[in-house]
């Protein structure tokens, strides 16, 4: 029988941190998870250079039933503090964005940081360790592990969601927090592309890899960034921050040219230039191909000199581009999504503690909760915020 103060599941960004904080603080603790590696989401994150936080990251930046939730740990442990340690362990990094850090090397830097200090700390890690079986006992929790029993006092839970199952994503914490009476917010896949069928797969074939910026809006919520059309459908930073916000049979208005008045456009090439065909003037606004692609839709050969362009004609063209409507016919789901919209119901958490309000000795943290940041760095940047506030708790 192994006794522990603390035993968090999950070597993820939020147990890691975790583990880190309450062995800094004297506690005996392990991080138990059931993969081959730790921290493999970290390893694989923005393009392997990990975008590790966001400078400006504050509760806007997250969905969630109850937006207050986030406010005390982010405050508490934000992102200046997670970048003090990149800073104190010589990780060389760059803003990618005002404010958007990425590691200038690679994702390894910050798994290297987060296991030396678990190491120096003294927290141990057990990997390949699945946990069998979890009992309620008088002092806490007993575990069965392929190691061996575990009796703890604390119990974390910090196994993520179910974006990419194949890296060892599972529902484990929803099934131990429901299993102590904890209800769950329909979990989704967030930060995700939409997929098209029908007659719009059949607009878009041809145009994959077309790229441009966009603005990409669901009623007041908008994002403007780089648009990908891809083989199954819609791409790119603008497409995966609102698929955080869809919900299926929603519309997607995208802004093919965002900050150009199109049909006026138009119609002062009309007039300016009113001998060139329309397929010479839509190349100047939009990709060649899609340009194409565009004609073709609205029936409009493209030798179609402009001054013969009606203004009925020339809004036909515009419907393809400002806004262009769409109601996606899925997304490509966990396979790809980066994130889990929803998740374990935040009502019945201490946003101080993370520690269950119907389970005392249980904490619950990082993206296993409902708490989903938008796309730049305000993910980890939760992980690592929720996971410290645990971590002074154990
Ligand atoms: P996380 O998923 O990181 O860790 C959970 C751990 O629990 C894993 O090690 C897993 O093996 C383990 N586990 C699961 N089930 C278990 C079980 N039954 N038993 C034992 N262990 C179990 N965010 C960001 O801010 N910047 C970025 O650049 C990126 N980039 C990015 C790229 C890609 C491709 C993805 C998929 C995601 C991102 N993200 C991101 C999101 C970010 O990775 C994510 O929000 C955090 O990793 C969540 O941290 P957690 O520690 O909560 O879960």
């Amino acid at each position: 029988m192994h006794r522990y103060d603390a035993v968090i599941i999950g070597a993820g960004a939020a147990g890691l941190m975790c583990g880190i904080e309450a062995a800094r603080r004297g506690r005996r603790i392990v991080v138990l998870d059931h993969a081959r590696a730790p921290a493999e989401k970290i390893r694989i994150s923005g393009g392997g250079r990990c975008n590790f936080t966001h400078l400006e990251a504050s509760p806007k930046n997250y969905l969630s039933q109850n937006p207050h939730f986030c406010k005390s740990a982010l405050k508490r442990f934000g992102p200046w503090d997670f970048l003090d340690r990149v800073i104190a362990h010589h990780i060389p990094y760059h803003h990618k964005t005002e404010g958007q850090l990425f590691c200038d090397n690679s994702a390894k830097d910050i798994i290297d940081m987060l296991l030396g200090d678990l190491r120096v700390h003294g927290g141990e890690l057990w990997l390949q360790s699945p946990v069998q079986d979890i009992d309620k006992t008088p002092e806490g929790f007993r575990l069965s592990t392929p190691d061996g029993l575990i009796e703890t006092a604390k119990l974390v839970l910090a196994t993520g969601g179910l974006s990419i199952p194949k890296m060892g994503a599972t529902g484990f914490a929803y099934d131990v927090a429901q299993r102590f009476g904890h209800a769950l917010i329909a979990p989704r896949a967030g930060l995700v592309p939409f997929t098209l069928g029908g007659h719009k797969i059949d607009y878009i074939s041809g145009l994959s890899g077309v790229s441009l910026n966009a603005r990409a809006r669901i009623g007041k919520t908008a994002f403007e960034d780089g648009f990908l059309f891809t083989h199954r459908g819609l791409s790119g930073p603008a497409m995966l921050q609102i698929s955080s916000f869809w919900t299926p049979g929603q519309t997607v208005e995208i802004d093919l040219l965002p900050g150009t008045e199109v049909l006026g456009t138009l119609k002062n090439r009309r007039q300016n230039t009113p001998r060139q065909h329309i397929g010479n003037v839509l190349p100047d606004l939009v990709p060649a191909r899609l340009s194409e692609r565009i004609l073709e839709a609205a029936i409009i050969a493209p030798d179609t000199r402009i001054a013969d362009l009606s203004d009925k004609k020339l809004s036909a063209l515009t419907v393809y581009i400002q806004p262009w409507s769409i109601v996606p016919d899925g997304t490509e789901g966990y396979r790809t999504a980066e994130v889990t919209v929803g998740g374990i119901d935040t009502t019945q958490v201490s946003s101080q503690t993370m520690e269950s309000l119907l389970c005392p000795g249980l904490h619950i943290i990082g993206e296993a909760l409902d708490v989903t940041g938008w796309l730049g760095g305000y993910n980890f940047q939760w992980a690592w915020s929720s996971g410290w506030a645990a971590g002074q708790a154990l």
